[in-house]
């Protein structure tokens, strides 16, 4: 099931909270910040010990003091004006944050808009490309019964909400 909401990713009860992170894994600003300080010192940590994440790709640790059991952290693409693979890099960054969720046998998890804060990648794009990903990766995790766009403000919500009313 795939919905919508406005709301602070760290406060969602779901298995898995998704992080728009940066190649170091070191936290930062946007989301990034946000979880890293709902979660605790203890997940700077663990992402000390992994040793980075390429773009498109995403890697689990706990979630410490968060509700959710496990942030998967992903790294999207900066916008450079779509000639550079970035959607592709984009749409990376869901299936394989749907397949390592997957593999922890999650069974709900909510992404924020990644790449769509600093790097600048475009609302209406991106949320095409999350919403078309995660519908044609997710029947290959049946384990997976919910999937969360969570949102930060009303405008971006309503671009999801658009995409997941339109008929198939
Ligand atoms: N909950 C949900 N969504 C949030 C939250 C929050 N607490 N805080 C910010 N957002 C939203 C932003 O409004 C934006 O829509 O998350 C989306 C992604 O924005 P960023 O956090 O800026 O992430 P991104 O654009 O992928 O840039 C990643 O920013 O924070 C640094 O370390 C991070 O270098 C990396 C870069």
């Amino acid at each position: 099931m795939l919905t919508v909401v406005k709301a602070d990713i760290t406060t969602l009860e779901v298995d898995v909270i998704v992080n728009a992170a940066n190649n170091s894994l070191l936290g930062g600003g946007g989301v990034d910040g946000a979880i890293h300080r709902a979660a605790g010192p203890e997940l700077l940590e663990e992402c000390r010990r992994l040793g980075g994440c390429a773009t498109g790709d995403a890697k689990v640790t706990k979630g410490y003091r968060l509700p959710a059991k496990y942030v998967i952290h992903t790294v999207g693409p900066v916008w450079y004006g779509g000639e550079r693979g970035e959607a592709d890099l984009l749409a990376s960054c869901y299936r394989r944050a749907l397949e390592v969720a997957a593999n922890v046998e999650a069974r709900s998890i909510a992404f924020p808009g990644i790449s769509t804060g600093v790097y600048g990648y475009p609302v209406d794009q991106a949320a095409k490309i999350a919403v078309t990903t995660v519908q044609e990766v997710l029947p290959a995790y049946p384990v997976i019964e919910k999937v969360v766009f969570c949102c930060f403000s009303d405008r971006d919500r309503a671009v999801y909400e658009k995409l997941l009313t339109k008929p198939k």
